[in-house]
């Protein structure tokens, strides 16, 4: 793929649709830390199914953003973790939010296409993916992908958002994956969390548009695709994590 296709699937990931503004997305998104990704819930899940992460435990965290879940799984766990993203300005913040958090010795994090990842890790405990891109293809595909990179009868912590848990958990049956527990998302939390969000972009872009006037329906539109997003979540898709088992 090229770097415009590349600067178009990161874009994508982010719910925009034009590849112009990859390079105003830092700016956009700079007040967020998690960029969809809910570690409470994950936590409450891993501590719930599995009693919680063991420190000799390693976690790989794929297209992770600023690395908002493998830093917290570090910090609540003392895990080993690995971040890996293609966008290198969140990996730049991704670093240094582990230097804030006194987590550089037990997290690192590279630029990386999600597709090298997948041929590069092996022997993992725990891989987190929040079905962001569709770079490996349809669900089932990108779930038989991801579960290479771990060990055998080892974990995956999948976040998504759907709009049937019946078709969500066929494509778990079909990817050889066993459902070991999940947690869906609590509305009222989602709904405060989105406004946050989205106040936070609307600031941002009305600042971008006062320096580039002539830019402002790029903005305008990135805007307009968050709040549709946030409607579209809010109130025909379920949000949920599973946490699911490789084959033995
Ligand atoms: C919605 S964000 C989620 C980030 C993080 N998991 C979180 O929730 O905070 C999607 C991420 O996927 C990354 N991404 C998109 N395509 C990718 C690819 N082919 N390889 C690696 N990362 C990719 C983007 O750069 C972006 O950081």
């Amino acid at each position: 793929m090229s770097d415009q296709d590349n600067d178009f699937k990161i874009v994508q990931s982010l719910s925009g649709a034009d590849k112009r503004l990859i390079r105003y997305i830092p700016y956009l998104l700079k007040d967020l830390f998690e960029l969809g990704s809910k570690p409470i819930v994950s936590i409450e899940l891993l501590d719930r199914a599995l009693g919680g992460l063991q420190v000799d435990n390693t976690v790989l965290d794929l297209c992770c953003g600023k690395g908002a879940n493998v830093l917290q799984f570090a910090r609540k766990y003392g895990i080993r973790g690995i971040g890996i993203d293609l966008f290198p300005p969140f990996i730049d913040d991704a670093r240094e939010i582990a230097v804030q958090l006194e987590m550089q010795n037990f997290v690192e994090f590279n630029v990386m296409d999600l597709r090298t990842a997948v041929t590069a890790f092996r022997d993992i405990d725990l891989v987190i993916f929040g079905a962001d891109t569709d770079v490996l293809g349809n669900e089932i595909e990108s779930l038989q992908q991801i579960t290479a990179c771990c060990r055998p009868g080892k974990h995956i912590l999948y976040e998504t958002a759907t709009l049937s848990i019946n078709i969500l958990e066929y494509i778990f049956t079909q990817s050889g994956l066993n459902i070991v527990d999940s947690q869906l998302h609590d509305r009222e939390q989602l709904h405060e969390i989105n406004i946050y969000n989205t106040e936070k972009i609307k600031q941002r872009a009305g600042e971008l548009k006062e320096l580039y006037p002539e830019k402002s329906d790029l903005f305008d539109t990135y805007v307009q695709a968050q709040e549709d997003e946030v409607k579209l979540l809010e109130t025909e898709m379920i949000s949920v994590t599973y946490l699911l088992q490789t084959p033995r």
